[in-house]
This record gives C-alpha cells, sequence and structure tokens, in this order.
C-alpha cells in the first residue's frame, strides 16, 4: 500500500497517521473507524492555493464539499483560504453552522428545491450556479419576492467524455445536468437568464467528471467555454467575467492511478486558457476550480478489524471486516479498487491473497477482491487507504449498521469530529404508531 500524508510505520511497528498509533486509536474509538489526516489536507490545500490562486492570475479554488462535509472540514478549508461547494440545503446548512463565509459558497444541484434556493438566496451565498430552466424561472421569482439580486452563473454541459466510470462522467451530452452547448439549448438558457430581472448572469460552469487523468480534458474543456464565451459576447456584447471549471482531478488509490501534479494541472489549465483566450481574442475571465476527492481522498483511512474468514480450497480465501459497503459503497457502486495493510503489523511479508468481504447481507458487498496480505487472524487490523472522498458522505445505514466515527488526527492528537452512531441513534426517527404498540 502506498502511504500517504503523515503515514508511516511507527517504532511499534504499526501504522501511524497524524501522529497517531493506529492500533491506539482502535482501542481507544473502536472500529470501523474513519481516520482522517488534518496536515495531509491541509498540505493538499496549500499546494491548490500556491499553483492556482498565486500560480495562475485572478483565480479561486473551492472544495467540493459532497466529498467530505462536517463542520471541522468547512473549518480547515475556510482556514486554508479556499471557498465552498455545495449541493444541498444539508451541504449548506453545515457550511453555515461552521460558520463558513456565506459569499465564498457556491450552490450547485439539477433540482434545487423551493426551500434550498431560498436558503442559499437569504443566507447571502456568493453564487447559484443554475443548471435548467425550471430552477431559474424559480430562482428569479423567489429572487423577485424577497427583493434581491442575485448573482449566478449557468451550467453548461460542453459534450465532452472523459475516461472514467459512466456513473462519475458529466460533460457528455447524455447527462442529467446543465444546459446542453451543441443544440442551442444554452443560448436559450442565456438568453432567458439575461432577460431574467432579478438575476446577475457573472458567468458559466462546467464540470466534466470526476477522477480524471488526463489533462488533456481539462484543457479541451478550458478551451471549449472559452470559445462559448466569446461567441456569446459576438452575439450579444455581454462580456462574461467568471469561468467555473468544475471539479474531477484524480488521485491514487491503487498501481495505475497515475495523478499529474497539482502543478501540472494549473499548467494545463492556464496554458489552455491563454491560448484560448488568444485564439477567440477574449479576455482572461476569473477561474474557479472546485476540487473534491483530491483534496481529501488520501487524507482518510478506514481502520477494520478483522473477524470471520472462510477458505475456499482451490477457489478464494475470503477475509470479513466488520464494515463493508456501509461505510464504503464505492467497491460496489463503481467496481472501485483500493489497497489495504494490516496496520497492526504492516511490514511483514505478504504471503496469501485474499479478498475483503463487508459484514453486510449481500454477495456484492466487497470492499477488496484479491489482495495479497500477510496471513490474517481474527483480530487484525485493517487498514483501507484513501478513504477521505466519498466514503463518510456516501455511507448509510444499511442492515441498519450505525456509521463509524470520524476522527482527526495531528501530531498526536486524534479528535472525534463526528460521533460514533448509536443503536438508539438509528431509532431517532423512528415511529410506532399507537396501533401498533404492545
Ligand atoms: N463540481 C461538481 C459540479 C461536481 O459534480 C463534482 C463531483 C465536483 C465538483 C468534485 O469532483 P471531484 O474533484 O471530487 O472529482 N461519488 C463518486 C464521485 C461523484 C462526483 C460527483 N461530482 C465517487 O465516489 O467516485
Amino acid at each position: 500500500m502506498r502511504l500517504h500524508g503523515t503515514q508511516v510505520v511507527n517504532r511499534q511497528g504499526h501504522l501511524e497517521i497524524g501522529g497517531c498509533d493506529t492500533v491506539e486509536l482502535a482501542k481507544q474509538f473502536g472500529t470501523p473507524l474513519y481516520i482522517v489526516d488534518e496536515a495531509h489536507i491541509r498540505e493538499i490545500c496549500k499546494e491548490y492555493h500556491s499553483c492556482f490562486v498565486k500560480g495562475l492570475d485572478n483565480t479561486e479554488v473551492i472544495y467540493a464539499s459532497k466529498a467530505f462535509s462536517t463542520l471541522a472540514m468547512c473549518r480547515i478549508i475556510e482556514e486554508e483560504g479556499l471557498g465552498l461547494d455545495v449541493v444541498s440545503g444539508g451541504e449548506l446548512y453545515t457550511a453555515l453552522q461552521a460558520d463558513f463565509s456565506p459569499e465564498h459558497i457556491y450552490f450547485h444541484g439539477n433540482n434545487k428545491s423551493p426551500e434550498e434556493l431560498s436558503m442559499a438566496i437569504k443566507s447571502g451565498v456568493g453564487r447559484i450556479v443554475i443548471d435548467n430552466f425550471r430552477e431559474m424561472s424559480v430562482l428569479n421569482d423567489l429572487a423577485k419576492e424577497l427583493n434581491q439580486q442575485v448573482r449566478v452563473l449557468l451550467r453548461i454541459t460542453p459534450g465532452i467524455e472523459a475516461h472514467t466510470h459512466e456513473y462519475i462522467q458529466t460533460g457528455q451530452i447524455d447527462s442529467k445536468f446543465g444546459f446542453t452547448l451543441s443544440n442551442g439549448t444554452a443560448d436559450r438558457a442565456f438568453d432567458l437568464a439575461l432577460a431574467s430581472s432579478n438575476l446577475e448572469v457573472k458567468g458559466l460552469h462546467a464540470h466534466i467528471g470526476s477522477q480524471i487523468f488526463e489533462l488533456a480534458s481539462f484543457k479541451n474543456e478550458v478551451q471549449i467555454m472559452i470559445k462559448y464565451m466569446a461567441d456569446i459576447y459576438g452575439r450579444t456584447n455581454c462580456l462574461l467575467e467568471e469561468l467555473n471549471i468544475g471539479g474531477g482531478f484524480g488521485i491514487y488509490y491503487t498501481s495505475g492511478d497515475e495523478p499529474a501534479k497539482i502543478s501540472e494541472y494549473a499548467k494545463a489549465v492556464g496554458d489552455a486558457l491563454e491560448d484560448g483566450c488568444k485564439s477567440h481574442n477574449f479576455p482572461r475571465p476569473k477561474i474557479i476550480i472546485e476540487p473534491g476527492r483530491s483534496i481529501v481522498g488520501t487524507a482518510g483511512i478506514t481502520l477494520y478489524t478483522i473477524g470471520s474468514i472462510k477458505e475456499i480450497p482451490g477457489v478464494r480465501k475470503y477475509v470479513a471486516v466488520d464494515g463493508g459497503m456501509a461505510d464504503n459503497p464505492r467497491p460496489s457502486l463503481y467496481q472501485a479498487r483500493y489497497e489495504a495493510i494490516l496496520a497492526n503489523r504492516p511490514q511483514e511479508a505478504v504471503s496469501e491473497s485474499v479478498s475483503v468481504a463487508g459484514k453486510c447481507c449481500e454477495s456484492g458487498d466487497m470492499l477488496i477482491w484479491d489482495i495479497d496480505l500477510p496471513k490474517v487472524t481474527a483480530g487484525d487490523l485493517l487498514a483501507l487507504s484513501a478513504t477521505g472522498a466519498y466514503n463518510y458522505s456516501m455511507s448509510s445505514n444499511y442492515n441498519r449498521l450505525p456509521r463509524p466515527a470520524v476522527i482527526l488526527v495531528k501530531d498526536g492528537q486524534a479528535d472525534i469530529i463526528v460521533r460514533q452512531e448509536t443503536y438508539s441513534d438509528l431509532l431517532r426517527n423512528d415511529v410506532l404508531p399507537d396501533r401498533l404498540k404492545r
């Protein structure tokens, strides 16, 4: 397993993260346990800040909080000088409760409810990214009622098929998101937004997908969008000043994943921008990027305890852990692959190939197919790597499993940032009608 951030093997021969011994963390907090490396997140934020905000002119980096949204995470992001992308009333509420400055919040989503839109207007979010015609008219009406001018971006579907799992591709024409560029829908949307009394169109937004490695896809996106902004200018004389190119920058999960450096990503965007602006004779807009996974993904590990082991001679050895698809649905949803090591003896030579099963009542609940590990026994601790993004945020109570705690580690200190759910939490919203009581 590749070690990320502050992960090391310590003198006790255990996996350590944020200066904390994972074996001790398991004793103190139990397993499964999400562990998040604060220093690593801050380091990545700083790199984004230096490559984009400082390295390129007039650029903003906003963290896509769908990857991992908690009060503590919002605070870290704001302290590091990044803005925030939210996609629901719940994410917006989390940000506001964390005292995140609303003017640095961008509100996304393909079906925002009137309540969510009104919450966004009232809280004064920086930009609302309009996805479709219905939303445009609901938003304009609400803004009128509230006597507000709302600054918006329009989400455009640029028609780019990035190489990633089809469930996380978003830029292609056949997508539920945004106004299609190629068939004139985007033009109609723009004209309508311009004519809307209470909307102020600041620019455009596009997002081509997630876990993307080819810088060429981002370059292509920037060029298409700049051309479109120039077309709009030519057609309407309206000069848009902002271009949000979304997130999607890939990270390392397993061998074969080869993300470019953030500096290379910034250079690709900067070059494409320069080329695009030059060839279309268009003034450089402000650029916004919204990475999620690449900020928090490699900062997280999930710690499990190994329990049942089933060997089918000549077929496979299943090693079951005390979590699974409820805390990490990515393998079953996207065939996502992960690396893992035994946290209590990470340096021991591997000696067998096993498959790591979750504990949900479902054959598809497998975390890793075929991984080489030392001979494992019940009670060993398994650390799954790069689980910081889209694990806690996509977790469920399937099989009525309480969600694990999330621990933030830094310099030997471990703080709970999300408490472990209890059985009574599971029943918090259950209501038993009188006629069913005994
Ligand atoms: N901006 C927009 C408009 C997005 O839709 C997304 C992700 C992002 C930014 C951040 O993308 P990132 O930098 O994290 O790739 N649950 C899936 C990923 C879904 C991504 C959805 N949108 C997974 O676990 O792989």
